[in-house]
C-alpha cells in the first residue's frame, strides 16, 4: 500500500545540503573577517563544516548520495570537493598566520570553486 510504503520509508535530508548550509555561514562570515581585518575570527565556523563532511563522505562511501544533476559524475564531484577542502586548509593556514593578502586570495579561489560545483551539479 502507497501510504505504508511511504511511512516506511525516511525521508531524509541530502547530507550536502546539510554541510552546504554551514558552509554557507562559514564562508559569509569569512568575508565580514576579510572585510574588517578580523584573521581570528575566520576558522571557527569550518569547524562545523568538516563534522559534516563527515556524513557526506558516508553516503558516497554507501552510494547513497543523490545529486540534482549530473548524478552520474559522482567522482568529478569528489574530485572537486577534495580539492575545495584542501583549499579551506590553505585558508585556515592563512587565518592562523594571520596573513590576510593570503586569505584574500584563497577566498577568491574558493568562491569560483562554490560557482564552477553548482554549475556542475545544482543549477
Ligand atoms: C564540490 C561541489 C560544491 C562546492 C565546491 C560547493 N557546493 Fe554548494 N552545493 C553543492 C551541491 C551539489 C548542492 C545541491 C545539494 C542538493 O540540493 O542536494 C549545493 C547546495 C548549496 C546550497 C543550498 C543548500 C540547501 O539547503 O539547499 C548553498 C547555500 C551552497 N551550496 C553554498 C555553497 C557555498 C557558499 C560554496 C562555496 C563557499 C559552495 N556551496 C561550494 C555542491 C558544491
Amino acid at each position: 500500500m502507497q501510504i505504508a510504503e511511504a511511512a516506511d520509508t525516511p525521508v531524509t535530508e541530502s547530507p550536502v545540503k546539510v554541510e552546504m548550509r554551514l558552509l554557507n555561514y562559514a564562508y559569509m562570515n569569512l568575508i565580514t573577517s576579510l572585510i574588517f581585518n578580523n584573521p581570528w575570527a575566520i576558522a571557527e565556523p569550518f569547524k562545523e563544516v568538516h563534522k559534516a563532511k563527515a556524513a557526506t563522505e558516508d553516503a558516497i562511501k554507501h552510494g547513497k548520495l543523490k545529486l540534482p544533476k549530473n548524478n552520474d559524475k559522482i567522482k568529478v564531484f569528489i574530485e572537486m570537493d577534495e580539492q575545495f577542502h584542501k583549499d579551506t586548509e590553505e585558508l585556515l593556514e592563512a587565518a592562523r598566520r594571520r596573513n590576510m593578502k593570503w586569505a584574500e586570495g584563497v577566498s577568491n579561489k574558493l568562491l569560483t570553486a562554490c560557482i564552477q560545483c553548482h554549475k556542475m551539479f545544482r543549477n
